[in-house]
């Protein structure tokens, strides 16, 4: 790989830094970037990431939004509609976690976190793994690309008969050419800027017939588009097996909503843990904001404790600085997670330790 790159970006996506901080040295603005730090040890994590953020020179103007599970509980609102247009204006959006016990399920999943995947078009959700050689033969280095606005998550179906015997409960899996292809297209451009140049579609082809059809199609047709981008396809379930005996296999990985869902959870708990798993949800065309978040939820268990790990929440500022442009403090900031990676300690020390080495 040329030059440092977490995601991998290419010019197609991304302004260069070059013409970003001279943006900023013209007109003298930082990046204007919302806080949703949520609930549990959401805002813990958040503040560490965004105290690295800053301590590797990048100056951000924050907004923080209160929403959440304690929100909800509060006044009953989930994501008003006055608040989505504000988060629309900004440059990007980083999130701590959100839920609390009391939150009936659904209720923040689909009316916030979905609801902003969708309503901000990002559809790209973006989550690298990596573990270094001593946990695997060749170590990991890879990159599952989840198409973020379609498949099961769209909220198809409906219910009949609702508690009876004989209760009926639909949900389908809605896949667009147009969505689907954004999403392939977007891999192989990514994939072709990396060193191993490869990229493997994952889906259940064999029984999802329809939407593993139109996959696999359009996964064909992108691909003579890109005759250096090296290709594979696994069914799901096989590759459940792959992450966790081979994971060194894979460079890029493309794969459905649900499918992407669990298999980033996975990923997670192959290199290092959810703790250090961390994710962007990309509006790759930059008509609104990008989302920068951990993987992992908000630990009500934990919080106030100092026992959560900040590294998932910090790498997720590095992500955001990367697509900013801030390519430069992004690669500072994955070098000093890597460089504090044996230290242990509180939220704010391992926070500060970071924070120390960028
Ligand atoms: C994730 C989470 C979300 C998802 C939930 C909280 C809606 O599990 O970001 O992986 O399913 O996408
Ligand atoms: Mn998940």
């Amino acid at each position: 790989m040329g030059g440092f790159s977490l995601l991998g970006f290419q010019k197609t996506f991304q302004k260069t830094s070059q013409e970003t901080s001279k943006e900023i040295e013209d007109t003298g603005v930082a990046h204007r970037v919302g806080v949703i730090g949520g609930d549990g040890i959401g805002p813990e994590v958040t503040a560490e990431s965004l105290k690295v953020v800053r301590a590797a020179g990048v100056a951000l103007d924050t907004v923080d939004y209160d929403l959440g599970g304690v929100r909800y509980l509060r006044t009953g609102e989930v994501l008003p509609d006055a608040v989505l247009d504000e988060l629309r204006g900004l440059d990007a959006i980083l999130l701590g976690a959100v839920g609390t016990p009391d939150v009936p399920p659904g209720v923040l999943e689909r009316g916030l976190l979905l609801r902003m995947r969708f309503a901000l078009d990002l559809y790209i959700n973006l989550r690298p793994f990596r573990a270094g050689p001593s946990r695997y033969n060749d170590g990991v280095d890879m990159l599952v690309i989840r198409e973020n606005t379609e498949g099961p998550y769209v909220g198809e179906g409906g219910v009949l008969r609702y508690g009876t015997a004989n209760e009926v409960a639909t949900q389908g899996s809605v896949n667009t050419r147009m969505g689907v292809e954004r999403c392939i297209r977007y891999a192989f451009e990514l994939t072709k800027q990396r060193e191993k140049k490869h990229v493997t579609l994952v889906h259940k082809t064999n029984v999802l017939t329809f939407a593993g059809d139109l996959w696999q199609r359009t996964f064909n047709d992108v691909a003579a588009d890109y005759s250096e981008v090296g290709t594979a396809y696994n069914h799901v379930d096989a590759a459940c097996i792959y992450f966790v005996q081979d994971p060194g296999r894979y460079d890029v990985v493309v794969t459905d909503n649900l499918f992407g869902d669990i298999l980033t959870d996975l990923g997670g708990a192959i290199a290092g843990g959810i703790g250090r798993a961390a994710s962007a949800n990309l509006n790759p065309a930059r008509t609104g904001p990008s989302l920068f978040e951990p993987v992992h939820g908000s630990a009500p268990d934990i919080m106030g404790t100092g026992k959560a790990d900040p590294r998932a929440a910090i790498i997720s500022g590095a992500l955001m600085c990367e697509f900013l442009g801030e390519t430069e403090a992004a690669a500072r900031i994955d070098k000093a997670v890597a460089g504090a990676d044996d230290v242990q300690g509180t939220t704010s020390e391992i926070g500060n330790a970071i924070a120390e080495r960028v």
